[in-house]
C-alpha cells in the first residue's frame, strides 16, 4: 500500500492522524507503518457507536449440568471411551496463551511467571506438567497447540526452546498466533503507540479457531485424525488437560462441546455460570445475573444457575467447522492504552483511557447446539492466577497447589 492508498483508506474511517509523524520516519518506518494500516481492519470501529454485542436481547433458561454423583457413577466406563478417543489420536489440547495478563502486572508472558518457593515453577511448567499425567497415564503424546499474539510470540516460543518444553515433544507441540485489534480513545480515535505504529492488542480468546485455521493446523489436525480439542487457559495451574473422563462423557453424550464447571461457593459469586440463552447453551456473566434468576431453583431447591465456567472446553472440530463462517460479536472493553501524546511522548496511563476490541469464547459456545456443563472439584481442579494477591493470586494458587501435594 502507498502513501495517497493509506490515506484515502484513513480517511474513510477518520483516522487521518496516523500519518502525523509520516513525513519525520525513516524509509523502513514508513513501510512499517503502510503495511500495518494495510492489514488493519478498521470496520470494528464502527461497533462504538453501536450497542455493545453483550447488549443482546435473551431468553435464559437453565442447563442441566453433570453433577460430580452422576459423573463417579460412569467414572468407569467414561473413562475408556475418553482414553480410547486418545490412543485413536483423537484429541488435541490448545493453550490459549495470546492475553496480555495485565492484572498480574509482569512484562512478559504469563505463561513465564515463577511461582515456585524452594525451586524454579514456571506457569508453562505446572501445565506441561498437568498434561504430561495424562500423557504418561495413556503412554500416548497429545498434540498441544499454543495460541500466542505479536506482543508475545517471540519471548514465548524462546522460553520453551530453553526450557527444552519442559520435557514435551518438541514435534507434538505447535505454536500459532492471533491477531491483533486497533485501540482506540473514547472518541474511536486509533491511539499510536509509536510514531510508526499504532497502538494495538490482541484481539480477544475467542479467535483461536479461525487463528488455527489461518495457520495452516486445522488442516494439519485433519490429516493426523485429531476430531476433538481441550481449549484452556494459561492460569489456571491446577488444571486437568485432556482428562478421560470429561473426553469420554462429552463424546458418550454425543455433544458438540462439554465445559467443566464448578459450583458456585455462593450465590454472589463473580464468575460466569452455564445456561441456556434462547435455547443455545451460554454463559451468563454474574453483573447480569438478576435477581429473579439467582433466586430460580430446581424442582430438587438447588440454585438453577449455580455452575460456574472455568476455561476449561472440549470442543469437537466438526461443530465448529459447521459454524466457522459465522461472526462473532465484538466486545468493546474500556482498557489502559499506552499512547503517544500530542508531543510525542509515550504515556502509560494509570486510568482506562479507551477502547479494546475482542471477541470472546463464550460467545463461540452460544453458536453451538449443545454443550455438556461437566462438574468438577473446584479445589482439585481450579487455582486461576488473575492478580497479584487477593482473590485469583499467585498466593491462592500456590495454597491449592501445596494442597493438592505439589511442591513448589
Ligand atoms: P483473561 O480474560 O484473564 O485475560 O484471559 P488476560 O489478558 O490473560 O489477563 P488480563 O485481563 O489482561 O489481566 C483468559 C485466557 O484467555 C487468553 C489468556 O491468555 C488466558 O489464557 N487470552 C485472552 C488470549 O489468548 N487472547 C486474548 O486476546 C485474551
Amino acid at each position: 500500500m502507498n502513501y495517497m492508498d493509506a490515506k484515502n483508506k484513513l480517511k474513510n474511517f477518520g483516522q487521518e492522524h496516523l500519518l502525523k509523524y509520516y513525513d519525520t520516519l525513516t524509509k523502513e518506518e514508513q513501510d512499517k507503518l503502510l503495511l500495518q494500516i494495510e492489514e488493519t481492519d478498521f470496520s470494528m470501529l464502527q461497533h462504538i457507536k453501536k450497542e455493545n454485542a453483550t447488549d443482546r436481547p435473551s431468553h435464559i433458561t437453565p442447563i442441566t449440568a453433570m453433577t460430580l454423583d452422576e459423573i463417579s457413577e460412569k467414572k468407569g466406563h467414561f473413562t475408556d471411551i475418553g482414553t480410547q478417543a486418545i490412543h485413536a489420536g483423537k484429541i488435541g489440547a490448545v493453550l490459549l496463551a495470546g492475553g496480555m495478563g495485565t492484572r498480574l502486572g509482569s512484562s512478559h508472558p504469563k505463561g513465564m511467571y515463577d511461582i515456585g518457593l524452594t525451586k524454579p515453577v514456571y506457569i508453562f511448567q505446572r501445565i506441561i506438567e498437568n498434561l504430561f499425567t495424562v500423557v504418561n497415564d495413556t503412554k500416548t503424546w497429545i498434540h498441544l497447540f499454543i495460541m500466542t499474539s505479536e506482543k508475545n510470540h517471540a519471548d514465548t516460543t524462546s522460553f520453551f526452546q530453553e526450557h527444552q518444553y519442559f520435557g514435551y515433544d518438541k514435534d507434538h507441540i505447535h505454536f500459532f498466533k492471533q491477531n491483533m485489534a486497533p485501540a482506540t480513545d473514547y472518541q474511536g480515535k486509533i491511539y499510536l503507540e509509536a510514531k510508526e505504529k499504532l497502538a494495538t492488542s490482541p484481539n480477544g480468546n475467542g479467535g483461536w479457531f479461525t487463528s488455527l485455521n489461518r495457520a495452516g493446523l486445522i488442516d494439519f489436525m485433519h490429516k493426523e485424525g485429531i476430531e476433538w480439542l481441550n481449549v484452556f487457559s494459561v492460569d489456571n495451574v491446577l488444571q486437568r488437560i485432556a482428562d478421560p473422563c470429561f473426553i469420554g462423557a462429552t463424546i458418550d453424550g454425543n455433544y458438540n462441546v462439554g465445559a467443566k464447571v464448578v459450583r458456585k461457593t455462593h450465590p454472589d459469586e463473580k464468575v460466569g455460570v452455564m445456561c441456556l440463552e434462547n435455547g443455545h447453551p451460554s454463559i451468563i456473566e454474574y453483573y447480569e445475573l438478576t435477581d429473579d434468576l439467582r433466586n430460580t431453583t430446581t424442582p430438587d431447591g438447588e440454585p438453577a444457575y449455580n455452575f460456574g465456567v472455568i476455561l476449561n472446553y472440549l470442543f469437537e472440530i466438526k461443530s465448529l467447522e459447521q459454524i466457522a463462517k459465522k461472526e462473532l460479536p465484538l466486545h468493546i472493553v474500556e482498557k489502559k492504552i499506552p499512547y503517544l501524546d500530542d508531543d510525542g511522548n509515550l504515556v502509560q496511563p494509570d486510568e482506562p483511557n479507551g477502547y479494546k476490541f475482542e471477541t470472546l469464547i463464550l460467545d463461540l459456545i452460544q453458536m453451538l447446539d449443545t454443550c455438556l456443563p461437566f462438574e468438577v472439584i473446584r479445589e482439585q481442579e481450579f487455582a486461576p492466577i488473575k492478580n497479584k494477591t487477593g482473590v485469583d493470586s499467585i498466593e491462592s494458587a500456590r495454597n491449592l497447589l501445596v494442597q493438592n501435594g505439589i511442591t513448589l
